[in-house]
């Protein structure tokens, strides 16, 4: 159900950033006595884990973005979806890097993203550990706590790091040849664990881009309304059923766009 009043992004955006630090501070407090967490694994895969701490942050992020705005829609890599129909759709990922928070390592945030109308719109990435609110939005800039955010004016892949990524399922077939043609061209590469810090990071200027074989609407779309602010170019990630399931996902700084889009070759946008 659609409604004709106008919306309200700022108290929006300021919800969101708001909600992120909190969620972050809380799964700092479970980081650090991670050993007593249920662990459980999806999909029949060891790697792709879940906790009690997905869980909890998740339940309370969705309460409070719901109660304050009953009309939104909701997506959540955990508690799955509602009112997909309406004009604000949250899409969120409680914890994204997972693996690092279970495994003591601190590439870990929390990702509160908004679309509007099926835009990244707002966005909000929380990482406790580092002290770091990547927030921003369309008409709000991209920020990193009270920095601007730029993307890197590199053109030549050898002038800095290209984050990769990829999972089990769909599409990482794709990886390995990707990853040597990135070092044929003198690029080189980083995979930290988690899609939406690398997503931000490409934002912050700090990768010059970032290529994930299949990944999830709830990893990015926080950092996709931050990167469109920032200068950086995306693929129509968000096409046919992306939202639900995925998609192939580039992000990069335009001088390199084209040549990383080149070397994923026609999977990075096939139907
Ligand atoms: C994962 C991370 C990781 C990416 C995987 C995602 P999770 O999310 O973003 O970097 O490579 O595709 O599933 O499971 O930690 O929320
Ligand atoms: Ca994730
Ligand atoms: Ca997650």
């Amino acid at each position: 159900m659609t409604s004709a009043a106008p919306l309200d992004l700022s108290a929006r955006y300021q919800l969101a950033k708001h909600l992120a630090q909190q969620a972050a501070q809380r799964g700092l407090q479970l980081y650090r006595q991670r050993e007593h967490l249920t662990v459980e694994s999806k999909g029949g895969f060891s790697q792709d884990v879940v906790s009690a701490a997905d869980r909890e942050l998740e339940v309370f992020i969705r309460a409070e973005l719901l109660a304050a705005f009953p009309e939104d829609g909701f997506v959540g890599e955990e508690t799955g979806t509602t009112r997909l129909d309406a004009r604000c759709v949250w899409v969120i990922d409680p914890i994204d890097g997972t693996a690092c928070f279970l495994h003591g390592l601190h590439n870990w945030c929390v990702s509160i993203g908004l679309l509007v109308d099926g835009v990244p719109a707002i966005g909000a990435v929380a990482d406790p550990n580092h002290d770091e609110l990547f927030h921003g939005g369309l008409g709000f800039g991209a920020w990193v706590n009270d920095q601007p955010l730029q993307v890197s004016s590199a053109t030549d892949l050898r002038a800095g790091l290209m984050g990769v990524g990829t999972f089990y399922a769909n599409g990482k077939q794709h990886f390995m040849p990707f990853l040597g043609q990135l070092l044929d061209a003198g690029g080189m590469f980083l995979r930290n664990g988690s899609g939406a810090l690398m997503t931000v990071y490409v934002a912050a200027g700090r990768l010059l881009g970032y290529y994930e074989t299949c990944l999830k609407s709830w990893d990015c779309v926080a950092g996709l309304a931050l990167l469109a602010e920032s200068g950086g170019r995306c693929n129509n990630f968000l096409r046919g059923d992306g939202l639900l399931s995925g998609n192939p996902y580039l992000v990069a700084c335009p001088g390199v766009y084209d040549q990383v889009a080149a070397m994923v070759g026609p999977s990075l946008d096939a139907d």
